[in-house]
């Protein structure tokens, strides 16, 4: 008999102690990660593998691939089972994206990023005097868009599974742990104790995720959520209209409507996730195929490639001053057009074909200075990209005919808005705030811009996620994705460029440790080994702002595929696990 090979990993780091949990940041002391990093090789499986945030996660979509389902079918199970064994970033109240290979060769993605409710305006968060009114997009019951991730999910099982796993059991898993409980690792109790403040202002949550007794979590403590296995119960039973519709349809609308939220019954019924042609653009011999908008990740990833095609790369070492330099640069130019041009391709029109496009990464990378920084003030007009913060997840399935799929789900904050569907079991999103809550207002330097992200009903707001998968020789060998905002673009591509040009091993490639720049702020943030002393002292004189290391970068699970075998590779910095068999 074929045995489950399984290995997780725990980050050697916790949670930041000083900042408050209600602005839901996961910063993660870089303290003692240098140990964490010692990690044996990637999991080596022979027919498929599941790398997620969690254990449970990762062996239900292992035990839906020796049932005879594929990936697609394990990828949906693996998503349902994070929302009762993850619920930090696994939902049934948020959102998400999908990027896959089929075996037979076709490039798939799947948008079932959550929209801006029908009662939804663009001046929603403002006062009477047009300021920001502080933690309404993020911690209210205005924060959420219509969740998508249910109907996501079942159409990624419906459309291109295998047709071999039933509804019931594909959810079985879910309604299982979620009913019976789960023990509770020292990451999960660790990370409930310390929201338990964010907890206590919701009924709801509070009475999932704070002890009955009033004492802390521990390691091992049992999760009950019998409301959230009646949830899933019912889309077992019923399908979408198990959500979108009937009793749980009732139980969020009553609750949005009494608490002062905009979502309805017709929103709900109206949602729908949709296929969109991905983008995809070449790297030397590699095919680039990520998520489209209202993503911005495949657009950035690929156009940041396009600026490093054709550079002498590997001539490079990985921490030097010129290739973090080059990076830099090419992503400040990348990010001032994500704030300009990219936004919900059903309501602004995105120019992916010339952003996208060879010539115009060409023109784009002509006004970098091998010598010196350029001032983002210099590189574009336009406002600040919002700062994305809180918690996302990203899985990658192979299976072994080899279709290969890509997931990345979020609530958006960690455990999004805070506001848990009472009888229903499950949290809201706070997705709302990656809208550009304040538009076409001059910001701190009197810019303009971020119309194409401004709030309108009905409108997908505009996320990073970058669920990417790489094909080589006509076969998929990468699968990527990443927790972490707007570090998530270019940690896809540290980890990609890690295998392809320095000729890391998956593993290796995932564990290196990152930096990351954007446009505005105008700094270069690092991981504790990403360069040395020396080299941070020239790429200030050369203009650079350098922030201290001070928290890790994103949470790659991520695959390689090779001729006979794949590779699964968890990330040490979160809680991770492969398992393939
Ligand atoms: O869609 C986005 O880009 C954000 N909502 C993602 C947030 C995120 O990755 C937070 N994770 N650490």
């Amino acid at each position: 008999m074929l045995s489950i090979k399984t290995r997780s990993v725990h980050p050697a780091s916790r949670f930041h102690p000083l900042l408050p949990p209600a602005l839901g940041l996961l910063l993660v002391l870089v303290h003692s990660i240098a140990a964490a990093r010692e990690l044996r090789g990637p999991v080596q499986a022979e027919h498929g593998m599941v790398v997620s945030a969690s254990p449970r996660a990762s062996e239900a979509g292992v035990e839906i691939l020796r049932a005879g389902g594929n990936a697609f079918d394990a990828a949906a199970a693996t998503g349902f089972v994070l929302a009762v064994t993850f619920p930090q970033a696994g939902n049934l109240g948020g959102g998400g994206f999908m990027v896959a290979r089929t075996s037979d060769g076709r490039n798939l993605s799947l948008d079932f990023r959550e929209r801006a409710p029908s009662k939804a305006h663009r001046d929603m968060y403002l006062d009477e005097n047009g300021e920001v009114i502080e933690g309404l997009s993020l911690r209210s019951p205005l924060a959420s868009g219509v969740p998508g991730s249910v109907h996501g999910l079942l159409s990624i099982w419906e459309r291109d599974g295998s047709g071999r796993i039933t509804r019931e059991e594909l959810l079985a898993p879910a309604i299982r742990l979620a009913a019976e409980g789960f023990p509770l690792s020292q990451e999960m109790a660790q990370s409930f104790n310390l929201n338990a403040t964010v907890f206590e202002k919701d009924p709801g949550a509070s009475k999932v995720f704070i002890r009955a007794d009033g004492r802390p979590w521990q390691e091992g403590d049992l999760l009950v959520q019998g409301d959230l296995a009646r949830t899933l119960r019912r889309i077992s039973a019923e399908g979408r209209a198990g959500f979108y519709r009937g009793e749980v349809a009732g139980l969020i609308a009553r609750q949005q409507a009494i608490s002062g939220g905009l979502i309805t019954r017709e929103d709900l019924a109206d949602y729908t996730s949709v296929y969109r042609d991905p983008v995809v653009g070449t790297f030397r011999d590699y095919e680039i195929v990520s998520m489209g908008p209202p993503s911005s990740g495949g657009v950035l990833l690929i156009q940041i490639l396009n600026m490093l095609d054709g550079r002498p790369l590997a001539a490079y070492a990985r921490g030097s001053m010129s290739y973090v330099h080059l990076l830099t640069e090419v992503q400040r130019r990348a990010y001032a057009d994500r704030a300009q041009h990219l936004g919900d391709p059903d309501f602004w029109k995105v120019p992916v074909v010339e952003l996208t496009s060879k010539q115009y990464a060409k023109d784009r990378a002509k006004s970098i200075d091998k010598d010196r920084a350029s001032p983002s003030s210099e590189v574009a007009a336009g406002i600040k990209i919002p700062q994305e913060s809180g918690e996302t997840t990203h899985y990658s399935v192979v299976d072994a005919e080899r279709n290969a799929v890509a997931m990345t789900v979020t609530l958006n904050g960690l455990f999004g808005s805070g506001i848990m569907i009472g009888g229903a079991g499950f949290l809201m999103n706070n997705e709302m705030d990656d809208f550009s809550v304040k538009p076409g207002v001059p910001n701190l330097y009197g810019v303009v811009g971020g119309e194409a992200n401004a709030i309108e009903a009905g409108k997908r707001m505009l996320s990073s996620m970058t669920p990417t998968v790489v094909i080589q020789d006509g076969r998929p060998v990468m699968v990527l994705g990443s927790p972490g905002g707007p570090t998530i673009i270019t940690t896809v591509l540290q980890v990609f460029l890690n295998v392809g040009v320095h000729g890391m091993d998956i593993q290796e490639a995932v564990a290196a440790p990152r930096h990351h720049s954007q446009w505005l702020p105008d700094r270069i943030m690092y991981e504790e080994g990403a360069f040395t002393k020396d080299v941070i002292d020239k790429l200030r004189a050369m203009g650079h702002v350098i922030t201290d290391a001070t928290a890790t970068i994103g949470a790659a699970n991520c695959i390689y595929i090779g001729e006979q075998n794949v590779y699964g590779a968890p990330d040490y910095r979160r809680q991770s696990s492969a398992a393939g068999y």
